[in-house]
């Protein structure tokens, strides 16, 4: 522990200059000017020599305590008169500010000592912050235009919240048809003057074919990557919301040839050349005739199974089906003012989770939507 010598300031030294009638005041003003000064000093001196906590606590009952020396100095401004108190006043009270501060100072610097392990590092590195990643799905859909981009298809983007018009009557699937069962539409709450709900949220990227040829005279060759929903059970390769690839290439001359082609070729540059594809009839009315694309994950290089695979290790092949396609219905292509006799294309719609799944080996395709950043963090 620090010791102090014993407080030697007398406060009422000062005083005397202040019942002195004949001093000027000016004189006073330099004179408490000129003790405040020594007693600053004297202090800031002996905690210059403080080393401890218990030497800085003595020196602080000596200065700044009840009865401290500065606290004593502002004490005694009762003694002095009246018209000298205000210059008084301020010496008194800078002495005590003074000190007041260079005990916090010395406090901090006895706490925190240099090398202190609670002292901060400038030089450490920084924390990194945490950097995202590209969801798979998104990956997947940039990696499809690509492909299909580098074939000569463009791209372009349409509404989510679509009208039945386009959804389903331009598509040759009028009210009352079978196939709307197949699409579990989400019907948007609003009735028109007929009584019908003309809005709902799109069950596929198709109505994107009937808008783009609306717009343009053939040649055509798009793609449309979005959103479409549908109001049905979730399973391992159902959700209600998924995203989809609409492709549409409508000229003279094209064949079902170039649909398969195209579509294989797809499939080649996605999952590399031994990837195995089989194509189905299958039915939208829309298209004539129609297809399903599947892929065969034990063609794939990765060595994903999927969760059909998983449950039958000894299968040779496991299909999952990625898309339905076909030859656009020449009912759709009058619907846009194109003549069927002259041109002719082909369409398709690609399930955009699935292709993610095949590309990831990921047996269930929830895993894509409940954010679970341990499944996030992967990719
Ligand atoms: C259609 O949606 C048609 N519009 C596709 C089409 C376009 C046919 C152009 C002909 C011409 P389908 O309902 O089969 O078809 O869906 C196409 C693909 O979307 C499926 O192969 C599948 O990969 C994906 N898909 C469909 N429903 C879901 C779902 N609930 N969850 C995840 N993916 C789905």
């Amino acid at each position: 522990m620090t010791r102090l010598p014993a407080a030697t300031y007398n406060y009422s030294a000062l005083t005397p200059l202040f019942s002195s009638c004949c001093i000027r005041e000016p004189v006073i003003t330099q004179q408490v000017a000129a003790r405040a000064a020594q007693l600053q000093a004297r202090a800031l001196e002996q905690l210059s020599v403080v080393s401890d906590s218990e030497g800085l606590e003595a020196w602080r009952v000596s200065y700044l305590g009840r009865k401290g020396e500065a606290t004593l100095l502002k004490r005694s401004i009762t003694d002095v008169p009246p018209e000298s108190r205000r210059e008084f006043g301020q010496a008194a009270n800078a002495v005590g500010e003074a000190l007041a501060s260079a005990f916090e100072a010395r406090q901090t610097e006895i706490d925190h000592p240099a090398g202190d392990t609670d002292a901060i590092d400038v030089t450490l590195p920084g924390v990194p912050s945490p950097i995202g990643s590209i969801h798979p799905i998104t990956s997947t859909v940039r990696e499809i235009c690509a492909a299909f981009g580098d074939m000569g298809f463009q791209v372009v983007e349409g509404p989510e919240v679509e009208l039945d018009h386009y959804n389903f009557e331009k598509l040759n699937i009028p009210k009352h048809h079978p196939a709307r069962d197949s699409f579990n539409t989400l019907w948007i709450d609003k009735t028109g003057e007929d009584g019908q709900r003309p809005m709902l949220l799109r069950t596929h990227t198709s109505p994107m074919q009937v808008r783009t040829m609306e717009k343009q005279d053939p040649p055509v060759r798009v793609i449309v990557p979005g959103k479409a929903y549908r109001y049905e059970a979730t399973d391992a390769t159902h959700e209600w919301h998924f995203s989809q690839v609409e492709g549409l290439a409508v000229d003279k001359g094209i064949t079902f040839a170039d649909l398969k082609g195209t579509l294989h070729e797809f499939a080649r540059r996605l999952f590399g050349e031994n990837v195995r594809v089989r194509f189905r009839c299958d039915y939208f009315p829309f298209v004539e005739p129609g297809a399903e694309m599947s892929i065969d994950w034990s063609s794939l290089s990765n060595g994903a199974k999927g969760a059909k695979g998983r449950q039958q290790e000894d299968q040779k092949e496991n299909w999952l089906e990625i898309l339905g396609a076909g030859m656009v219905h020449p009912k759709v292509l009058e619907g846009v003012g194109y003549d069927p006799a002259v041109y002719t294309g082909f369409a398709f719609g690609i399930g955009i989770e699935r292709i993610a799944q095949l590309k990831h080996g990921i047996d269930d395709i929830r895993l894509f939507y409940s954010n679970d950043v341990r499944f996030l963090r992967q990719f």
